[in-house]
């Protein structure tokens, strides 16, 4: 594993695609993605080398420190999230089985749950094994798309990421909802595009998967009943813990 402190060395994923695969992403991001390549700036000491891997990932830095055992301590508090807690754990546990296999995740529940902080945490533990992980706002994919059009480089990171990446987390699809159509085809045809090469997709959404088809269609629909284990947590907002912390911390 990279940079961990008194671990076992378990290496699940192939090292030398996915050393490939940052050097690619690093030189690529330069003038494929600015706000990637300025943040990484961030981290280009040895020491940090995990939080740069994660930032080339494009997690936000907030959900850099988040551990598994923090967010299982706050659901398990409702019963009802005792099935979720026992796939997501199954699911962390068998990463090499998802990724041969194209299986992803469909998180959803009310915001504030941890749903986002969960697919960070897969990402960070897939990068911590040697795969290759990437993490797209639902409304970051429009605009790297669009961004494509007029610029060779920007479309060829894009592609890049949409064909290359082991675990890609696309979050908060529900976000899109109200998008357009054409908007809402460049989910269809990532996720059309994973399905051909058997990749896996973690989405996160406020939506059940039956709400998509209402609003993205019956093919979508389908091909996440297809590649995606349905992850149902629920709870209350932990934003509501936090606003009630803000004025402590000044
Ligand atoms: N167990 C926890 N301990 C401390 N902070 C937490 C915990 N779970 C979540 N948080 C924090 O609560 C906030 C909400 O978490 P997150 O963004 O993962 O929720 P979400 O379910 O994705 O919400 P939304 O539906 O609005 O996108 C984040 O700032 C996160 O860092
Ligand atoms: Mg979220």
């Amino acid at each position: 594993m990279i940079n961990r402190k008194n671990s076992t060395v378990i290496i699940n994923g192939n090292k030398s695609v996915f050393w490939a695969h940052y050097h690619d992403i690093f030189q690529m991001c330069q003038n494929g993605n600015e706000s990637i390549h300025e943040r990484v700036q961030n981290y280009l000491e040895e020491k940090d080398l995990l939080l740069r891997h994660y930032s080339l990932a494009n997690i936000p830095e907030k959900y850099f420190p988040f551990e598994i055992d923090r967010l299982k301590m706050k659901w398990a508090t409702i019963e009802a999230n005792s099935v979720a807690i026992a796939n997501i754990e199954r699911y962390l546990n068998s990463l090499d089985q998802a990724l041969k296999l194209g299986i992803g995740l469909y998180i959803y529940g009310p915001h504030g749950v941890a749903k986002t902080t969960l697919s960070t945490i897969i990402l960070k533990k897939a990068i911590q094994h040697y795969y290759r992980g990437f993490f797209y706002k639902s409304a970051e994919i429009v605009e790297f798309a669009r961004a494509g059009w007029k610029n060779e480089d920007k479309a060829a990171f894009y592609e890049y990421l949409n064909s290359n990446i082991d675990f890609l987390v696309i979050d908060d699809l529900a976000r899109l909802l109200d998008a357009n159509s054409g908007e809402k085809l460049y989910i269809d045809k990532i996720f059309a595009k994973r399905d051909d090469m058997n990749l896996p997709t973690i989405i996160t959404s406020n939506k059940t998967v039956e709400e998509i088809k209402t609003h993205f269609g019956e093919a979508l629909y389908s091909n996440f009943k297809e590649r995606l284990i349905p992850i149902n947590l629920i709870g209350d907002d932990y934003r509501d813990t936090i606003g009630d912390t803000l004025l402590e911390k000044l």
